[in-house]
Parts: structure tokens; C-alpha cells; sequence
């Protein structure tokens, strides 16, 4: 709900209020963002007296007051939210408020990118006019709200009114002031194979913290941070979040004032970023989605699960359980022959599996990974039914079928590369930087865009593909300009519309590397990420627990794989590779035909644990409750939203001699309802699982995991 009182406009979602005067010289200034407040007449705080830091006629200063999208370089010397140079060179800008609309069940449609939808919900949609008329430029503030959630989406449009061109040097998404205040950063850094630590540290006066990426790829930091209560933990405590919904370059900046205000933006990453703006002509930037939460991180968690579920992912996918899937990869490589497929495929029919995926190798001269890539026909000195024929033969096993592309690259052995060398990013006169032996298509040029789209569409209809593993291997050099990211990213984002609109039954999956392109943008259009190549069972607990703070368990694709784990040698039980695997999309990437017949049997009782668990884990809420980041242990658990079934996880790393387990106390059941242990027939308390908690059951070994399934008793 929004209501508008002579300037000032208090956003009201399900438990948050979000408070925006307009001040007495104009300014939108931010009152208020946090648990909701009873409507009343709000006032802008007063511009302060500082000695120090007075500028204007009046000796007041916009310093240490709390505003909505800051301006440089007049009353307010912070970092602003915005920055443009005028023909005459200078940087100095100041926005003042112009008016406002309120429109019903309305969110904004970015241009050229995705953004949360409207769908069922009641939804409300707070515009704000700015402008600085000495620059010459217009800013309209965009702010949505749904009664259901907690979420404030912001979003901006810069719009060049002068008569000459304005050059855009940044231009956040959201710009949000938290007034003084004990908080904590917490961000998610990380590498390929350790993608998204959770990672926390005290914001201080003088701080000055840039979480951004300029990579193309993200595998080091993730476009999602949160702002915490220096006492907040899992449950209790007031934090704010920021999800960028896109998948270029991006930042989060977090900077502490002299006065001990913090300042958070987010958007598109200002360093090598720049627009020069016609005379007439805008920018949008893309959708921030900020949250507040004063239940802690896992509030702020479920909240976002259920805003990504419902109103983020376009894909019907969102809704259906996923099929279980086994991948070629690990099993294989480059290495394989449509016997050997075959034979997986039935192997994996027998104990269960749902849908095969063939992997990277199946097309052009694609052998190892120095070629190939580009050409999108099959080969079929390897596949000799083509890809079609494979299809059919998968479906006649009983298996759906599903192919890995990358078609955002390119070898420069490949055809495709000998016909259009052009066509690859480079600047005239260097050598573009390999990696992985390959080289980016330029997707701000339409011909390569519909190329892909082409290429990608004609096989899609060739064969019976029900599921596509979209991959991108490697981060972006040799940019010919300052803000091509921007420019490629909008080139991704037409082809995924073009080609996921043409095939809305087929389940995409997104892959960077494992978990390089981890974000809501890729999200509005894949309802799963491949989390990260690293799959060894005790790797995962850290990944997935800290994924799955920003990003639902039904994104997070997660493989029972061989041991000793192909990225880092350890050995881990099949169970222990099981337990793990439930809390994501669930799957196995492993050569099963050379497996024995005791761990089919095992794996058949996976898959039918997975069966009778997948819509809980796609629909439930998500609560972690021990740490592997702070502990030798690392517990979750999934409630469905009634109650009734709960799926318990709980792992210990190591095992320690002479001592006993710590009772886990499980979060978010029904205290007055008992439950039912599935497997053990025990009966518990919700009351007594909650207060007393159990001591879970581990062997004497290391690496060892322990699962309980729930149910209500009625
Ligand atoms: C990336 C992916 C892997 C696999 C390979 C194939 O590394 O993350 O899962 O698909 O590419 O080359």
C-alpha cells in the first residue's frame, strides 16, 4: 500500500514500513526503511548546522541526512547515486522533487532486462520525479511494493532534457541511507570451486567497501550483500538486503560517513562504465530488489525464496518438480560414443533417473577443449544418430533427454570463428586474451545475437530436448569500450528471451564455470543455476549454505558425483554425497555403469527419497542451523508452508574422539503438533524438537551425515 500525504509517501508492505518526505528546499529525503509503522503525518528531518560541512546560504548541509538518491558535488560530498558530466565539463549536479504517481498493480518492465512481475499479487508502484534543470536532466525514481512481501523494488530512469549530450558516468539502482548505527557487511566472495563464502565484517566510520565485479563473470563476488544488526544471527535481528536482477559487471557499495551513516548502493558497476546520453535520450538502470527482515538472515532468506518462486522466474519449471538427471561430464569428458551414452542412460533408467544430459563434445570438431566451440552441428563420427536420433533413443530407454550449449563463445579453431573472425570481442590492433582457449561472441551486435538465437533454436527444434544446461566458461577481456558489459548483457538477456519465449516447456539451467553467473537476472529466466563444479559432499555444505541465503534451494543444482571428488580428491560416503545433494535440484554426474550393484541399490533408494522430497524442497521455507563456516558441523532444514513435512539435514566434518554430540534444535515447526520420523517410526513434539532439539546419529568417521523426514501427525 502506498499512501501519499502532502509530500510524503509511506510505502507499507506485509511487515515493512518504507518512509520518503519531500524536505522544505525540495530534496526526497529518506525517513524511514524497516518494521512496519502505523501511518501518520511524517516530516522530513531538517538539513542539519554542521561548522564544518556547510555549504549553502543558509549554513545548512545535506551531509549527515539520510536521502533517497543522493546528487555530487553541492550539499552532500558522499558518494552519490549518480554521476554525470555536462558540455562543460563539470560534475556538479543537484535533483530536486518535481511531483509523483502511485500506480495500481503495477510493477515496471526494464527495458531490455528482466524484473520481478506483478503476477497475482496486489502490487503498488510509487514514481518520483526529480530533476536538476541547470544540468539539464530528468531522474524518475521508480519504488514497488506488494502487500504480500517485504520487498521494496527500485529502479531508475535518467533522461537527458538539455539540448546537448550528457555524459552518464554511473547510475545506481537503488541508493538507500541507514542512519547511524552498529551494522555488519555481510557479502559473498569467492573463486571457482569455492564460489559465495559467507563473509562478514564491521562497518565502521571512514569505511569505504566496493563489492563489485568488472569480470563479465562473477565467481568472485555475487551481486547480493546484506546489512545486519551487529547482534542479528539466522533468527532474530533487523537486516536490510540487496539483490541486483542482473547479470553484468556489477557493485554494491557500502560507505560510512564522518557522522556514522551508511550509504548502500547497488546497480551496474561504475568503473569502466560510461553512456553519453542524446539530447531527448534515458537510461534505465536494472532492478535492485532490497529487503528488510527483523527476523534475522533467514527471514530476510525466505522472503526472497518466496519473491523469486512466485514473481522472479518466468519459467513454468518454477512450478514443477525438476526431473532427476544424470550428466554425462564426469563420467566421460570429451571422451565418449553413443554406446557409452546409451549405456549410462539405461543403467540410470533402471535405478530410477528421469532425464539424461549430454554434456560438452557433442558437436564440431569438439574433442577436447580447444575447438569446436561455435559450431552447433553434431558430430557424427561420435553420435552417429545425430542428435535427434539420440533424443529418441534416450526417450526409448525411457529417459528424458537434455544437451548442453555454450553459445555465447567461440574457438578460434572453429569454423565459426574462420568465417566471422570479426565477430569475437577485440580491440583493433591487440590479440584478444584467451581463456579456456576461447574468446566471447560479441552480443551487442544484433547479427551475432541472431546467429545464436539461430543456431540455438534450429537444434532445440531438430530433437526432442526437454531441458538445456546453458553455459558461459570464461570472464570478459578486451571490452572496445567504456560500459560494452552493459551492452553485452543486454544482448544475453534478448537472446534468452528470444529463445526461452520459443521453447517454454523446455527446463534451462544456468552454468558459468559451475556458479560463475549466480544471480536474479539469470534466475527470471532459469529456475536453476549449476551451483558449482565443485561437488565433493563436504565443499557443498559451505556452497549451498551460503547460496542458499540469497537464493531458493529450487535454484540450487546440486550431483551425487564419483570419488575420490574430481576437483579436490576427498573421499566422501554415498550417503554423505546424497544427504547433501537433497537440499538443492537434485541429480548425478558419474559413470553409474561402472558402479556396483550394491550402490545402484543405494542410489535407487536416493531417488526415491528425492521423489518423495522435491516438492517440499522447491515449495517449503529453508532454515539453517548450524554453521560449516563457524562450525565442525552444518545443519538445515525444510518445512513445508503448513507444517506437516520437514526434511532435517545435519552434517559433522570431522570426527572427534571421547566426546558426545550437542542436542540440534530444529526451527519453524508447529510447537502443539507431534511428528512422525518416517524411517524410525519415533514420535516427537514439535514442542520438544524445537526446545530439546535430538542428538543426531554419526558413525565414528569423518565426513559423515545424518537426514530425519517429518510428518505431521494429524
Ligand atoms: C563448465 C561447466 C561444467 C561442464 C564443462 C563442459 O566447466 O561448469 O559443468 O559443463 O563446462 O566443458
Amino acid at each position: 500500500m502506498i499512501l501519499e500525504n502532502n509530500g510524503t509517501f509511506h510505502l507499507q508492505g506485509k511487515n515493512i514500513s518504507y518512509i520518503i518526505a519531500v524536505n522544505s528546499e525540495g530534496d526526497p529525503v529518506h525517513v524511514y526503511y524497516g518494521k512496519k509503522l502505523k501511518d501518520r503525518a511524517y516530516s522530513a528531518p531538517a538539513p542539519r548546522q554542521l561548522a564544518m560541512t556547510a555549504y549553502s546560504e543558509n549554513n545548512i548541509t545535506l551531509e549527515c541526512v539520510c536521502q533517497e538518491y543522493p546528487s555530487y558535488g553541492y550539499n552532500d560530498l558522499r558518494k552519490p547515486a549518480y554521476s554525470v558530466k555536462n558540455v562543460s565539463g563539470n560534475c556538479v549536479s543537484q535533483l530536486r522533487y518535481k511531483g509523483f504517481r502511485i500506480k495500481e498493480n503495477f510493477a515496471p518492465l526494464i527495458k531490455g532486462m528482466p524484473s520481478v512481475f506483478v503476477g497475482d499479487k496486489s502490487v503498488q508502484t510509487l514514481e518520483l520525479t526529480l530533476a536538476d534543470d541547470i544540468a539539464g536532466l530528468t531522474v524518475v525514481l521508480s519504488y514497488t511494493v506488494f502487500d504480500e512481501y517485504d520487498v521494496i523494488l527500485r529502479s531508475a530512469e535518467i533522461i537527458n532534457i538539455s539540448n546537448s549530450d550528457i555524459e552518464l558516468d554511473s547510475a545506481y539502482s537503488a541508493s538507500l541511507d541507514i542512519a547511524k548505527g552498529d551494522y555488519d557487511l555481510i557479502y559473498f566472495p569467492g573463486a571457482w570451486l569455492r564460489e559465495r563464502e559467507f563473509t562478514r565484517c564491521s562497518i565502521t566510520q571512514g569505511m569505504k567497501f566496493d563489492v563489485s565485479n568488472a569480470r563479465g563473470i562473477s565467481h568472485c563476488i555475487n551481486p547480493f550483500i546484506m546489512v545486519a544488526e551487529k547482534n542479528a544471527d539466522e533468527d532474530k535481528g533487523g537486516v536490510y538486503s540487496f539483490s541486483l536482477v542482473y547479470s553484468g559487471n556489477h557493485s554494491s557499495s557500502v560507505e560510512c560517513d564522518q557522522y556514522g551513516n551508511i550509504r548502500v548502493q547497488q546497480g551496474i558497476n561504475p568503473f569502466m562504465f560510461k553512456r553519453t546520453l542524446g539530447s531527448g535520450e534515458s537510461f534505465a538502470t536494472p532492478q535492485c530488489i532490497v529487503c528488510y527482515s527483523d527476523n534475522g538472515i533467514g527471514g530476510i532468506s525466505r522472503e526472497l525464496n518466496d519473491v523469486y518462486r512466485e514473481n522472479l522466474c518466468r519459467s513454468k519449471w518454477a512450478h514443477m518438480d525438476r526431473p532427476i538427471l544424470i550428466n554425462n561430464w564426469e563420467a566421460t569428458y570429451f571422451n565418449f560414443t553413443e554406446e557409452k551414452l546409451i549405456s549410462i542412460a539405461k543403467q540410470a533408467k533402471e535405478v530410477g533417473v528421469e532425464l539424461f544430459v549430454l554434456d560438452d563434445g557433442w558437436f564440431g570438431q569438439r574433442n577436447d577443449d580447444f575447438r569446436g566451440l561455435g559450431d552447433w552441428f553434431v558430430n557424427t563420427e561420435k553420435l552417429p544418430s545425430g542428435i535427434d536420433g539420440l533424443a529418441r533413443r534416450i526417450n526409448e530407454e525411457g529417459l528424458k533427454f537434455g544437451l548442453w550449449f555454450e553459445p555465447e563463445m567461440v574457438n578460434p579453431d572453429s569454423d565459426l570463428y574462420r568465417a566471422h573472425p570479426d565477430w569475437a570481442i577485440s580491440v583493433p590492433g591487440r590479440v584478444p586474451a584467451l581463456s579456456r582457449n576461447q574468446l566471447i561472441l560479441d552480443l551487442s551486435r544484433d547479427d551475432v545475437c541472431d546467429y545464436v538465437i539461430n543456431a540455438v533454436c534450429s537444434i532445440l527444434k531438430s530433437a526432442n530436448i526437454e531441458y538445456v544446461k546453458w553455459d558461459m566458461n570464461r570472464p570478459m577481456t578486451d571490452m572496445p569500450y567504456e560500459g560494452y558489459n552493459h551492452d553485452y548483457t543486454l544482448g544475453f538477456y534478448k537472446i534468452m528471451d528470444a529463445i526461452t519465449g520459443a521453447f517454454p516447456d523446455v527446463l534451462f539451467e544456468g552454468c558459468s564455470s559451475g556458479g560463475g553467473r549466480y544471480d536474479a537476472g539469470v534466475l527470471a529466466y532459469m529456475p536453476q543455476i549449476w551451483t558449482s563444479d565443485n561437488s565433493d559432499a563436504v565443499a557443498r555444505l559451505k556452497i549451498q549454505y551460503s547460496t542458499s541465503i540469497g537464493y531458493p534451494v529450487s535454484a540450487i543444482s546440486a550431483h551425487v558425483t564419483a570419488v575420490p571428488n574430481h576437483q579436490n580428491g576427498r573421499v566422501t560416503s554415498l550417503k554423505m554425497r546424497g544427504d547433501t545433494a537433497y537440499a538443492g535440484v537434485f541429480g548425478y554426474e558419474l559413470d553409474i555403469t561402472k558402479m556396483s550393484g550394491e550402490e545402484h541399490e543405494d542410489i535407487k533408494r536416493q531417488i526415491e527419497v528425492n521423489k518423495g522430497l522435491r516438492t517440499l524442497m522447491r515449495t517449503g521455507d529453508f532454515y539453517r542451523i548450524l554453521s560449516p563456516y563457524e562450525t565442525n558441523y552444518c545443519s538445515w532444514e525444510m518445512v513445508s508452508k503448513d507444517k506437516s513435512e520437514v526434511f532435517f539435514y545435519a552434517a559433522r566434518i570431522l570426527s572427534v574422539g571421547n566426546t558426545i554430540e550437542a542436542k540440534i534444535r530444529l526451527k519453524g515447526l508447529d510447537a502443539d503438533a507431534d511428528y512422525l520420523d518416517t524411517a524410525t517410526g519415533k514420535k516427537y513434539g514439535g514442542d520438544e524438537l524445537m526446545y530439546c532439539g535430538i542428538e543426531p546419529e554419526f558413525e565414528t568417521r569423518d565426513f559423515d551425515s545424518y537426514t530425519m523426514i517429518l510428518k505431521k501427525i494429524d
